[in-house]
């Protein structure tokens, strides 16, 4: 088991990517804490995670509200004793057109995207520093260094405040793992291109879903999409020892798409 006793935190962990990536860790060991603003779907979440024989447990997090951060991150070292990982995974879109996003649209994105992993990596910093240990994996996207066409089958087109708040979150990285890397924490990223989740139907019809998803499969290097399984386990090696000697990294996971090269 990679993560055995390990304490982890997956932010957005109640649907599609951060519940595989839990699933994932709870599979190797860890107790895995679900921050997720949507607090229905935490209890279904949490419970096929023990369904399968793991620890895990949730909790109702904004993660554009810096005050509620510092008091979740104490209350999980409160029940755990430490946090050893943090991946920060929640995430919003709102795909539109350049001339017509709002600054609402421009704001949500850029608060949830990218001000979240500051602040969540802000409030879990001083445990980790203390620990002198830490493991720290954001999520980015494909988007954050390739600008995709701007209207792509099945794609609304107009991912402005997105890809800036993505490829916000790659700088972020670098520079966060420079100032905690001395203290033992590492910090790095996971940038994703398409996979199926909830997310991804968020701006689209179910037919516009089915046309983007054959869309990318054609487009992508390996001919085929990407199980989460397939996106969870990169996530699991940075989140664990196997990089120990691995900071402020990207790592692409996205069978190859050529608009990020
Ligand atoms: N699905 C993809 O194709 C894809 C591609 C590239 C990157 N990503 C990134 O992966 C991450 C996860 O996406 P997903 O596809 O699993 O989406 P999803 O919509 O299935 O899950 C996102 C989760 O984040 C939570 N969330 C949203 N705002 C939050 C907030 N303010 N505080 C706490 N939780 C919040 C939601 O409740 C949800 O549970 C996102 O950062 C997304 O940008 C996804």
């Amino acid at each position: 088991m990679r993560l055995k006793d390990k304490i982890a935190i997956v932010t957005g962990g109640a649907s599609g990517i951060g519940k595989a990536i839990s699933d994932l860790f709870a599979a190797e060991g860890a107790a895995v804490v679900l921050a997720d603003k949507n607090e229905d779907a935490i209890p279904e979440a949490v419970e096929s995670i023990k369904q399968a024989g793991g620890r895990a447990s949730g909790s109702a997090v904004d993660v554009t509200q810096r005050d509620q951060l510092a008091e979740f991150m104490d209350k999980v070292v409160a029940q755990y004793g430490r946090i050893d990982i943090l991946i920060n995974n929640a995430g919003v879109s709102r795909y539109r057109p350049f001339a017509t996003t709002t600054s609402e649209d421009w704001d949500i994105v850029l608060d949830v995207d990218l001000k979240g992993v500051f602040f969540c990596t802000q409030a879990v910093a001083p445990h980790m520093v203390r620990q002198n240990y830490g493991r720290v994996v954001n999520i980015s996207s494909a988007l954050g260094t390739g600008a995709a066409p701007h209207k792509t089958a099945g794609s609304p087109g107009g991912s402005a405040a997105y890809a800036s708040a993505k490829a916000g979150v790659i700088m972020l990285t670098k520079t966060l793992a420079r100032e905690l890397g001395p203290s033992g924490v590492t910090v790095n990223c996971i940038a994703p291109g398409s996979f199926l989740t909830p997310f991804s139907a968020s701006t689209r019809t179910p037919e516009e879903v089915q046309e983007h998803l054959q869309h990318r499969k054609s487009t992508v290097v390996l001919g085929r999409l990407g199980t989460l399984q397939e996106l969870a386990a990169p996530v699991l090696f940075f989140a664990s020892d196997d990089s120990s000697y691995v900071t402020g990294h990207t790592l692409f996971v996205d069978g190859g798409r050529s608009d990020r090269m």
